[in-house]
């Protein structure tokens, strides 16, 4: 096994012995018998292990123990003690001592011990490196964005992941509303519990109350078992309503009287049942029309509204697309076990100005088969979905402005998308417009578009 030991004892033959039969059995070993550098070597050595003796003349293994768990709490430090001494070395696993080792000590039982402490700070390490990629994955950092829209969702999001309050998310097909559901949950206190899922508009209107509430054996004709609701699963987590707009205005009402009170009532059940869930719902639909329409309930929408985090379309912040792109090249590339260097700047313009009706899915979509199909490791023109390409090239010759509009306006439009193609490096701006950088700078003040 891979790990690096430190072993401290004043009385050097001792600790060499040990780091002799550690090292015959594949450790990287090192000894001192001063207890002033140590907490230098573990930081210099990154020492996954400090075995230490309990008592020695000029210092004390307790202090070793205590300074390497305050500077370096992931190391391991196991305990060498006489048998004078055992109720000390039980002080001081409970002090965060890994273990102890009674002297004589046994060469056998040495590899033992070390063998299990290493191994259990490797599943240890693991874990964290598990979650740490599940938070990469669902936390904020796997939202892209860098636009001033997305800057506004990210505060947004900070205040309220680490409350419990209802949160309504409203956008567009593919503008990453799940996305930001499964953020909020896992940036909240509740990211250690479920987080449940449910589509309204996927469900017929008969099994969505059994599937939110659940239902007692012989509720109905087919509920042959006792069944736990999508709520009763939830509980202590979070329950993201998918769709809610589609939400039948029965269950609607069902579902105000279960936020208002905390409880749920099984179907074909008299008993309520606490619980303790978050809601988090989306919709891809106009809620404040459907309430007009009478197809969602006023109360309920008001509800919902206390926070509202309205995603916006992809085309309105096109700053955010080369981002998008180059992390979804990165993405895939990796996924198809391709070498995908860059995208030609032609197919990138053209990726640029198409308006992308189904937003961020629909680029991730394009960029994977781009990068299936690509065979020279640049992704070009040929690559490009066909309906997309032709959907741009009347786009491609530029902005088309009419009679009547100012050569000050002209030159404003011009520049702010100059400035948002090359996402707003002013530098490149310059240069494509074949201008000074002060020049533009100046205009750029003039314009307000600074
Ligand atoms: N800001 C973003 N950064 C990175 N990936 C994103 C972003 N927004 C969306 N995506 C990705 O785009 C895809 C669609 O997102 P998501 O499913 O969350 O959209 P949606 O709004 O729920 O769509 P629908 O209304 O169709 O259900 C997902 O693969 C998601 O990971
Ligand atoms: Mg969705």
């Amino acid at each position: 096994m891979d790990a690096s030991i430190l072993i401290i004892d004043d009385q050097k033959d001792q600790a060499e012995a040990i780091a002799e039969s550690l090292g015959n059995a594949g450790y990287t070993c090192s000894t001192t018998t001063s207890g002033n550098n140590v907490v230098d070597m573990i930081r210099r050595d990154g020492i996954d292990v400090v075995i230490t003796d309990l008592v020695m003349h000029e210092f004390d293994g307790m202090r070793i123990l205590k300074e390497t768990k305050e500077n370096s709490p992931e190391t391991e430090v196991i305990i060498i003690t006489g048998h004078g001494s055992v109720e000390n070395a039980v002080t001081a696993m409970q002090k965060g001592a890994a273990t102890y080792l009674l002297k004589p000590i046994n060469i056998n039982h040495l590899r033992a011990v070390v063998g299990k402490v290493v191994e259990k700070q490797n599943i240890v390490r693991s874990n964290i490196e598990l979650h740490k990629q599940l938070e990469e994955k669902f936390g904020f950092a796997g939202i892209i964005g860098n636009s001033q829209q997305m800057h506004r969702i990210f505060s947004i999001l900070k205040q309220i992941a680490s409350t419990t309050a209802t949160v309504l998310v409203v956008g567009e097909s593919g503008t990453g509303k799940e996305l930001i559901a499964r953020a909020i949950h896992y940036n909240g206190p509740r990211k250690n519990n479920p987080f449940v899922e449910l589509n309204s508009a996927a469900i017929s209107e008969s099994l969505l109350e059994s599937e939110l509430f659940g239902h007692e054996k012989g509720a109905f004709t087919g509920a042959l078992q006792l069944r736990k609701g999508k709520f009763e699963y939830a509980n202590n987590g979070s329950l993201f309503l998918d769709e809610v707009g589609d939400m039948p205005l029965t269950t609607q009402a069902k579902l105000l009287r279960l936020i208002e009170d905390g409880r749920i009532v099984r179907i074909g059940s008299n008993e309520s049942i606490k619980i303790d869930v978050r809601i988090i719902a989306a919709t891809n639909k106009d809620l404040g029309e459907l309430v007009k329409e009478g197809k969602f309930r006023e109360d309920l929408y008001f509800r919902f509204n206390v926070i509202c985090l309205r995603l916006p379309p992809l085309r309105e912040r096109q700053e955010d697309i080369f981002l998008l792109m180059d992390s979804f090249i990165k993405e895939f590339s990796k996924k198809n076990g391709k070498n995908i260097k860059d995208i030609s700047p032609e197919a990138r313009k053209i990726l640029f100005r198409y308006d992308w009706p189904g937003n961020v899915r629909e680029l991730r979509n394009c960029i994977e088969s781009m990068i299936v199909f690509n065979q020279n490791g640049v992704l070009d023109i040929d690559d490009i979905p066909e309906h997309i390409y032709k959907s741009n090239r009347t786009a491609l010759t530029g902005p088309v402005f009419p009679v009547g509009v100012t050569l000050d306006e002209m030159e404003k439009e011009l520049i702010k998308n100059t400035l948002a193609y090359v996402g707003g490096n002013r530098g490149e701006t310059a240069k494509i417009l074949g201008i000074g950088e002060r020049t533009l700078y100046r205009k750029l003040e003039k314009y307000g578009l600074k």
